[in-house]
């Protein structure tokens, strides 16, 4: 709490955060030793981009430190591949403070500065003085003075302006109107012919563009709490949709990879959903932080004896979860020669980024990877390869014994593809594997208007969480009460996880929540803290948000949209509508990213924050952009002729007169047929 803060700190904190780019500079100081910093990056630029690179550097600062700076900088891109600017970290301590401590004009500010900081903070954060809060390369900003400038920006800002932020860089304060969002956000926004990944290496080392992920680049990002929730989610479901014998969960195996910033929440998920599970991991700092964070329960060096013990688990129906420190293509060889049998089996390894430390290739140490990557990249990515169509060999063997494997939106089927892996389906037309959208997410979840709704307490105080978790699961219960059929099984599960929210311990960094909700209940969630707000009973205002991954957000056709099938899929009218759309209705702030879980060039998403502060003008607020943040997709998907979102669109036309939406006729299969003959 503030008023608990020393005193002195708090002054300290918010002149460096108010006063920008320091004059004279800091004192020069080495990384941290104690924080995991993002791998080097490769040598991509030519001598000419290397002085581009230099120069929009230096840029940022007044020209008679640039003889310092400049040998400095050039030190930096050559040893880790980019210009971070060490020298500028903060001396401040970053992590979400409670709103009233920064020095803001304006509530809307303070907030979007919680959130920043939040994102940024080392317990939350995967690389922090990278300033790349996950997914290896999902940066904030691409460096310290853009984090400086965009706070002292905030801390000026009032009612009557916006920030335009194009990919970290804080353009500057433009006016506008108290009803505007007060910060634009676009990263890694490019000319669609120039959306490789080597664009990005290139881009990004030379200053002008970055990876926001999905909730990193738009401050959104709320520990892993929020990818424990679709985690279990997807994990229970599939269980469910596998369950051919009806024996439930005990005993079931779940085999996959990834104990990272988002594949962490696995482990957790496989013990929720009640099954064993075993998640292998290379990198030996991931995998023993996981379990110092009882996030998994055991960590098991030696493949041969974690296939004993894995066996003897699941013979005692255990639910319990096991960390292979290695290789996961060990792991499916081994399980295959131990014939044991396999229920479930996905992949999180980040293979978005393939090429620059997201796959470790089997058959290399993981001290051979990194050092590989960084001097040797065309001969690492052909370890890549080879390895990928290894590891889909070993999948097809468990597969062909009635494994269900699917895709976890880590582009582990593209990638594979490309490499030549055997994963296409016989007539070659699409993958032999489901995305967990195609056959989870989407259909029970996205096209009924189900997706991570979140928030996130200002006050900081844990007791407001207890109350919004309250509050919600009290809206959730009545709202199933007249829940139809359809979507009781939705409503079932959320409300038992929002009643054990508080039990499971799940918040690191800011006093955050995640649900799934659909439109009416996340409308009404809202509006219910807002009241709560105008009562006094929350000690704070609320910043409401979700996931990029979500109904309306997100255009990504391996992955959001891979149960979309009218050849809209590779569209992206529907992310680029709902960031248009949340911005006149209300956000408070607005994101529009490309790239984002599966990969630069492969996605377009975009998301939003809103504060609500108990008035009246944030119930307009919420009220008009809930509801088209979640019905824009809704309608995309029944007009793609998804039929939960054909039913979903029309139940919520009958909820809300103004909503008209162009229904889809469908048209006869013999028809078609002949009419093409
Ligand atoms: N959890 C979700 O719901 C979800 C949803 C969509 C997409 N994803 C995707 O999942 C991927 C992982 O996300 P993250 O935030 O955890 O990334 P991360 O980079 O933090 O973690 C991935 C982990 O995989 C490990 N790894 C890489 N290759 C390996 C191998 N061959 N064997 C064993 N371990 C290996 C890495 O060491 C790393 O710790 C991303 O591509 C992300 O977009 C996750």
């Amino acid at each position: 709490m503030t008023t608990s803060m020393n005193p002195d700190e708090l002054k300290a904190f918010q002149l460096e955060i108010a006063g920008g780019i320091p004059t004279p500079l800091p004192e020069a100081s080495p990384r941290s030793a104690s924080l995991s910093h993002a791998p080097v990056r490769k040598d991509i630029l030519t001598p000419a981009e290397k002085e581009l690179a230099l120069r929009n550097a230096l840029r940022y600062f007044p020209v008679e430190t640039h003889p310092v700076l400049a040998l400095e900088f050039a030190q930096e891109l050559k040893d880790y591949g980019r210009i971070y600017m060490y020298r500028l970290r903060p001396k401040h301590p970053v992590f979400a403070r409670p709103i009233e401590a920064y020095p803001a004009r304006c509530q809307q500010a303070a907030a979007i500065m919680l959130m920043i900081q939040n994102n940024l903070d080392p317990a939350v954060a995967q690389h922090p003085e990278e300033l790349i809060t996950y997914g290896g390369n999902g940066g904030v900003f691409q460096n310290w003075a853009q984090y400086r400038l965009t706070m002292h920006y905030l801390c000026q800002m009032t009612e009557e302006q916006t920030l335009a932020m194009y990919s970290g860089h804080p353009m500057g304060l433009f006016p506008s109107h108290k009803d505007a969002p007060r910060v634009v956000v676009t990263n890694g926004m490019v000319i669609p012919n120039y959306s490789k990944p080597d664009d990005w290496e290139r881009m990004n080392a030379m200053g002008v563009s970055q990876y926001g992920q999905m909730t990193a680049g738009s401050y959104m990002y709320i520990g892993p709490q929020g990818i424990v929730h679709g985690t279990t989610i997807t994990v229970l479901n599939a269980v469910r949709m596998n369950d051919k014998t009806g024996t439930g969960p005990a005993g079931k195996l779940f085999v996959t990879a990834g104990l990272g910033g988002m594949s962490g929440a696995q482990p957790k998920a496989g013990n929720i959903a009640g099954v064993v599970s075993v998640t292998a991991e290379v990198n030996p700092d991931a995998a023993y932080k996981r379990h110092e964070q009882g996030w998994v329960d055991h960590v098991v060096t030696d493949v041969e004896e974690l296939a004993k013990r894995v066996r003897r688990s699941v013979e005692a129906k255990e639910a319990v979860s096991y960390a292979y420190l290695g290789n996961v293509v060990d792991v499916w060889e081994e399980f295959d020669r131990a014939d044991l049998f396999v229920d479930l089996g996905s992949d999180q390894t980040s293979l978005h980024n393939p090429w620059a430390g997201g796959y470790y290739p089997a058959g290399l140490s993981f001290e051979a990877s990194n050092e590989m990557m960084a001097h040797k990249p065309e001969e690492f990515a052909e370890h890549v390869r080879e390895s990928l169509r290894r590891h889909a060999d070993a999948v097809n063997k468990h597969t062909a014994r009635g494994t269900y494997f699917f895709d976890y939106g880590n582009a582990f089927l593209l990638e594979a593809s490309r490499s030549g892996a055997d994963i296409m389906n016989e007539d070659g037309t699409g993958f032999r594997y489901p995305s967990y959208v195609q056959d989870i997410m989407g259909p029970m979840c996205f096209d009924f208007g189900f997706g991570p709704f979140r928030w996130v307490c200002a006050s900081g105080e844990a007791a407001d969480l207890e109350l919004t978790d309250a509050i919600a699961c009290e809206v959730l219960e009545d709202l199933k009460k007249e829940a139809p059929a359809e979507i009781q099984q939705q409503m079932d599960d959320n409300i038992r996880w929002i009643k054990g929210a508080q039990a499971n311990r799940l918040v690191v960094g800011s006093q955050a929540r995640i649900l799934y909700a659909d439109a009416l209940g996340r409308m009404k969630i809202a509006k219910a803290f807002n009241d709560a707000i105008a009562q006094g009973r929350l000690a704070g205002p609320v910043v409401l948000g979700r996931d990029h991954h979500d109904v309306s957000g997100t255009d990504s056709p391996f992955r959001e949209t891979s149960n979309i099938y009218d050849g809209s899929a590779f569209t992206a009218d529907m992310a680029v509508q709902n960031f248009a759309g949340d911005a006149f209705r209300g956000a408070t702030w607005i994101s529009l990213h490309n790239g984002g879980g599966v990969g630069w060039g492969e996605v377009v998403n975009g998301g939003f924050g809103m504060l609500i502060d108990g008035s009246a003008d944030a119930e307009r607020r919420l009220t008009s952009m809930l509801h088209w943040d979640v019905n824009n997709g809704i309608a995309r998907r029944s007009w793609a002729r998804n039929e939960g979102a054909e039913w979903a669109i029309q139940r919520a036309m009958q909820q809300e007169p103004l909503l008209k939406v162009t229904l889809p006729a469908h048209a006869d299969d013999g028809l078609i047929a002949d009419a093409l003959k």
